[in-house]
């Protein structure tokens, strides 16, 4: 091992079924061009460094952070390897939804696998990940690490089945950021105790995710990106029934819908994090991006994606 080697983790955005998904429901994602870039080479010691957080941490000094002891832990992974220094670079948000701590572990991961020559699929990498990303989300469902390592727009359910959607139309979506952050993990738990408490009616919202994802698998399909906005639209309600949005949240999703978006919800874990509107083509995403007043970008999910 001589040389620096790159690993890359892609970010995702739900069109529809998160939550759902961590229960056993189908959800689909889109894979984001922003993601975590990661590269790996032989040091005096192990080491992690994190921009744009500005922070390094060593195995050696582990205490109560997520990100070393989920260092540790995939370190141990690989048996008789020389010390390595990891510099990453992170292009997502915190807490917003967009899949950035599953981001991180895939590229990590694909470095060190890089840099010491494990060669691993694309798809062996994502479910790897899944023993980073449990340091992050206790109970995660699988599908950040899936798409964050196989990127374009995927079907997934748990544990692991997961295929792709070939869109007949490209998909012009806009994802703007609430400027709130949220925990994963508190919203899922959140999530898990309404289903305790009010079984039938959370069992119910569950079915229906469980027909729109079907709904909207068709019509990416076929390209018929109407019944998919109605499909996305939908999902909001019942997120927002779950008390999954914000006020602000519904604000963005308020006037993207108002600039003719063809559908708008919440994206991810909720409770703060971004929301993903549906535009009809290029020039109507940046209206709709204009809208929002928020920090949002474009994103482009085509057949080939
Ligand atoms: O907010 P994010 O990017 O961590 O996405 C979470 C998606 C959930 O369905 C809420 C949780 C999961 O593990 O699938």
């Amino acid at each position: 091992m001589s040389r620096t080697e790159e690993g890359f983790g892609g970010g995702k955005v739900i069109l529809l079924g998160e939550h759902a998904v961590v229960h056993g429901v189908p959800a689909i994602a889109a894979g984001v061009r922003r993601g975590v870039r990661a590269t790996a080479q032989p040091a005096p010691e192990d080491v992690l460094h994190v921009e744009p957080w500005g922070r390094t941490w060593r195995p050696t000094q582990v205490g109560d952070e997520q990100l070393s002891r989920a260092f540790d832990h995939v370190l141990a992974f690989y048996d008789d390897r020389p010390p390595l220094r990891i510099d990453v670079q992170v292009e997502l948000p915190r807490g917003a939804g967009l899949g950035c701590s599953a981001a991180l572990g895939v590229s990590v991961l694909d470095a060190i696998d890089k840099a010491l020559g494990v060669d691993r699929s694309r798809i062996a990498l994502g479910t790897r990940a899944l023993a980073w990303e449990k340091f992050f989300h206790g109970a995660p469902s699988g599908i950040d690490n899936a798409v964050a390592a196989l990127g374009g727009l995927l079907r997934f359910q748990r544990p692991s089945m997961v295929s792709r959607i070939t869109p007949l139309r490209t998909l012009h979506l806009v994802v703007g950021h609430s400027g709130e952050r949220s925990s994963t993990k508190d919203m899922v738990a959140w999530v898990a105790r309404q289903l305790r408490e009010r079984p039938v009616s959370v069992n119910r919202k569950l079915d229906e995710v469980r027909e729109l994802v079907d709904e909207a698998e068709a019509a990416l399909q076929f390209g018929e990106v109407l019944a998919l906005g109605q499909a996305l639209d939908r999902n909001h309600r019942i997120l927002r029934d779950l008390h999954l949005s914000t006020p602000r949240l519904e604000a963005l999703c308020r006037a993207a819908k108002s600039a003719g978006a063809l559908g708008a919800k919440v994206t991810g874990a909720g409770g703060g994090g971004c929301m993903v509107a549906l535009a009809e083509d290029p020039d109507h995403a940046i209206r709709i991006a204009d809208a929002l007043d928020a920090d949002s970008f474009i994103e482009e999910v085509g057949r080939a994606a």
